[in-house]
């Protein structure tokens, strides 16, 4: 079909982990835990949900194209401007308004190979020359990406925490990067993870930064628990916040995403539970693989990677897993072929998953 350009021909779609629907159409009578998507396994801030029943009777009306209120408590709470905050559905919604905005012609991009693999797509169907660089011991390897910076570089997209591998940049190595990356190259540093990752001391929070060609996005997906909802925002000069606001599709996000962000910021009782929670599921875990022996890289975010002797093996024991009803998620389609990752769940997931594994083993 000559209509679709040969980048998107070529153009792998994303995948995400595996859902229970689709589990329970090859085997519909299993219950299935769903480690497979860094999802909230706590369910939704139940602020959020109220403050959605609400918008039941506007429904007909479109959302706030400003995204005002939203927008204007975000500003509040993390002490800037409105002007700063963007919004958007889903961080990947507001990643796929970037790439349309700044990308000219023969603008490049720089990122690592094998890292959020929603960007890898966003990239890739930009039909821009991508510089896939090579990680070094499952952190991003800035000394490397700083060196393919040219002339045509526009966009650099670093996740802190990074999504498969959990590992976070460190203050100092961040430092090191910005001070190599000319003024009009723009970073997108994606902190999806950032409610998990900020209470490391060395940890790079970028809104004590507020570098001009920087842009934070943050997510309400994982620690406000509203994935299914699609809703996100960031924070940048207030230049490229009008720009992006020009290029988004007006009504994003969605009416009841908007309350439901409202209403979630506000609700410190989930947000803390989700965060506590979460930190005793990983030490659990890592306790539980240290005394089976399995290989796993230590994670600042809600899911822990697990490191297996090759491909095959890896296989074995997601399906083998899977067969015993827990969906976790092998990343060979993030291109780490011997690696599996599984989501923190709630306390008797994770002990179901750990039965689970102790059996497959
Ligand atoms: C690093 C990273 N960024 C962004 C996202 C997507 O976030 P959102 O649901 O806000 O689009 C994810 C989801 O897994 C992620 O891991």
């Amino acid at each position: 079909m000559p209509l679709v350009p040969s980048y998107i021909k070529k153009l792998e779609q994303y995948k995400p982990g595996k859902s229970i629907h689709e589990a329970k159409i090859e085997n519909e009578n299993k219950k299935y835990i769903k480690l497979s998507s860094n999802e909230n396994p706590h369910g939704a801030s139940p602020l959020a949900i109220e403050a959605i029943k609400k918008t039941y009777s506007s429904l007909n009306r479109y959302p706030d194209a400003s995204g005002y209120n939203l927008r204007n408590k975000l500003a509040k709470i993390f002490n800037i401007k409105k002007e700063n905050v963007v919004i958007g559905s889903g961080s990947e919604g507001i990643m796929s308004t970037i790439m349309r905005t700044f990308l000219l012609n023969d603008d490049e991009i720089i990122t690592a190979e094998g890292s959020f693999i929603g960007f890898r797509v966003l990239a890739n169907a930009s039909g821009r020359k991508v510089h896939w660089v090579p990680m070094k011991d499952y952190h991003y390897n800035l000394e490397l990406m700083a060196k393919k910076i040219t002339d045509y570089t526009k966009i650099i997209y670093i996740a802190n925490p990074d999504n498969p591998m959990g590992t976070y940049i460190n203050k100092s190595d961040f430092d090191q990067f910005y001070s190599h990356v000319p003024e009009r190259v723009l970073i997108i540093l994606d902190e999806a993870y950032y409610e998990f990752a900020k209470f490391q001391p060395d940890y790079p929070d970028s809104m004590h930064y507020r570098y001009d060609n920087v842009i934070t996005l943050r997510t309400f997906s994982k620690a406000y628990g509203l994935g299914g909802l699609r809703l996100g925002y960031g924070f940048a000069h207030e230049e490229l916040v009008e720009n992006l606001n020009k290029v988004k599709p007006p009504f994003e996000p969605s009416l009841p995403a908007q309350y439901a962000g409202i209403a979630a910021l506000d609700d410190s009782n989930f947000l803390d539970k989700t965060i506590k929670m979460n930190s005793i599921g990983i030490n659990y875990l890592t306790n539980e693989f240290n005394a089976l022996g399995i290989n796993y890289i230590p994670s600042y975010t809600n899911f822990i990677t697990t490191i297996w002797k090759d491909s095959e093996e890896a296989k074995f024991i997601s399906n083998n897993l899977l067969e015993r009803g827990i969906i976790v998620r092998r990343l060979s389609s993030f291109g780490w072929e011997n690696s599996i990752r599984v989501s923190i769940g709630t306390e008797k997931e994770n002990y179901g998953f750990i039965e689970a594994l102790k059996a497959c083993l």
